[in-house]
């Protein structure tokens, strides 16, 4: 498929992206028109609640789906070469080299019967004819860079506490020094404070050796410490996008002003956990106007019958007809 030239600045281009799960009863769209892009040395965060599709668009981007899903529509530019139907061959080359993936199952994706060493030179080898030597040189100096003595690549991972191998996870996917990372709750199964310090190597790292990073997360104190750029995503699809600061400061969809309010105020005084009642819909017979229609708390009788585009509203898009005078982004 033909598609512009990616700007220099840019990395990733993602246009109209749509995945879809088969099964028995017909086809559940977990990722329904989704296009954002990212910019060089950027940091993107993506939240929402469970089941909206981050993992799903995550998969897409990094073209690691399986069945019974698959991408049935739109683009995956990276670094100018749609990923979307490119050979096994030709993907493997980019993935690890140019784009690693940090996946929510982490904690448990380290072959427990092999040294974190071995687990390393494996990676390598599968895409390098590095001698011995340099492989020994490149672990120890990924694992220095995210705080690990370089003594543990002679660790088995049951020889490390959770937080050391969320950061050997990393230290995996920055073999290569890639231009893109793609981190699906990397930090989620650890404490707050090992959260909090894993956060802040992961945006040294990133200042210093300029890799973008897509980082999805529930934690919205989290991407307001440190993603430029959120996305807000609601039942397969963005409510919200746009600078972090800007969302932050006046989110202008109804769902990201529920999901704001379901945290307490990182600035102000602890605030009264509102949340928003009830759940996401069901993907596989999605309500027919705005997906965030039956939970809404000021639904239009309009919205249960007409879907809502994307509208710019100052700095941001907003899936919603409240806003529906604005300029049409997408
Ligand atoms: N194997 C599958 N078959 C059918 N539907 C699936 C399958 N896996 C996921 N889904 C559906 O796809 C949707 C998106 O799932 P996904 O795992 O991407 O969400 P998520 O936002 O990552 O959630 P979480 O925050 O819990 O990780 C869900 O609504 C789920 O029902
Ligand atoms: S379109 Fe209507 S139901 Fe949907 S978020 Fe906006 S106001 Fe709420
Ligand atoms: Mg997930």
């Amino acid at each position: 498929m033909s598609h512009e030239p990616a700007p220099d600045s840019q990395i990733l281009q993602v246009r109209d992206l749509v995945v879809e799960y088969a099964v028995a009863r017909g086809s559940v769209g977990a990722v329904e028109r989704v296009s954002f892009d990212l910019a060089k040395g950027e940091f993107l965060g993506i939240v929402g609640e469970s089941g909206c599709g981050k993992s799903t668009l995550l998969f897409a981007i990094a073209q690691l789906l399986s069945a019974p899903a698959a991408i049935t529509g739109g683009e995956v530019v990276f670094k100018g070469n749609n990923l979307v139907g490119m050979t096994d061959k030709l993907l493997a080359a980019s993935r690890w080299q140019d784009l690693s993936v940090v996946m929510q199952s982490a904690m448990n994706a380290f072959n427990p019967v092999k040294t974190i060493g071995a687990q390393f030179k494996d990676a390598i080898r599968a895409h390098q004819n590095w001698s011995r030597e340099k492989i020994r040189q490149r672990s120890a100096e990924v694992l220095r860079l995210v705080g690990i003595d370089p003594v543990h690549v002679k660790s088995y991972p049951h020889q490390l506490s959770g937080g050391m191998r969320q950061r050997a996870m990393i230290a995996m996917a920055l073999l290569f020094t890639p231009d893109l990372i793609i981190m699906d709750e990397p930090t989620s199964a650890l404490d707050v404070v090992a959260q909090r310090s894993l956060m802040v190597q992961i945006k040294e790292l990133q200042q210093q050796l300029g890799f973008a990073v897509i980082f999805v997360t529930h934690d919205m104190s989290l991407v307001s410490h440190f993603s430029d750029r959120l996305i807000v995503m609601y039942a397969g699809q963005i409510a919200e996008a746009g600078e972090t600061r800007s969302v932050f400061d006046s989110p202008a969809h109804p769902y990201s002003k529920g999901l704001l309010e379901a945290f307490p105020s990182i600035r102000g005084p602890r605030v009264h956990m509102t949340g928003i009642p009830g759940n996401p819909p069901a993907l596989l017979d999605p309500p027919p106007g705005c997906r965030f229609a039956p939970r809404c708390p000021v639904v239009m009788p309009r919205c249960h019958d007409t879907k809502p585009a994307l509208y710019t509203v100052g700095e941001v898009a907003v899936r919603c007809l409240l806003y529906a005078k604005g300029e049409v982004h997408v």
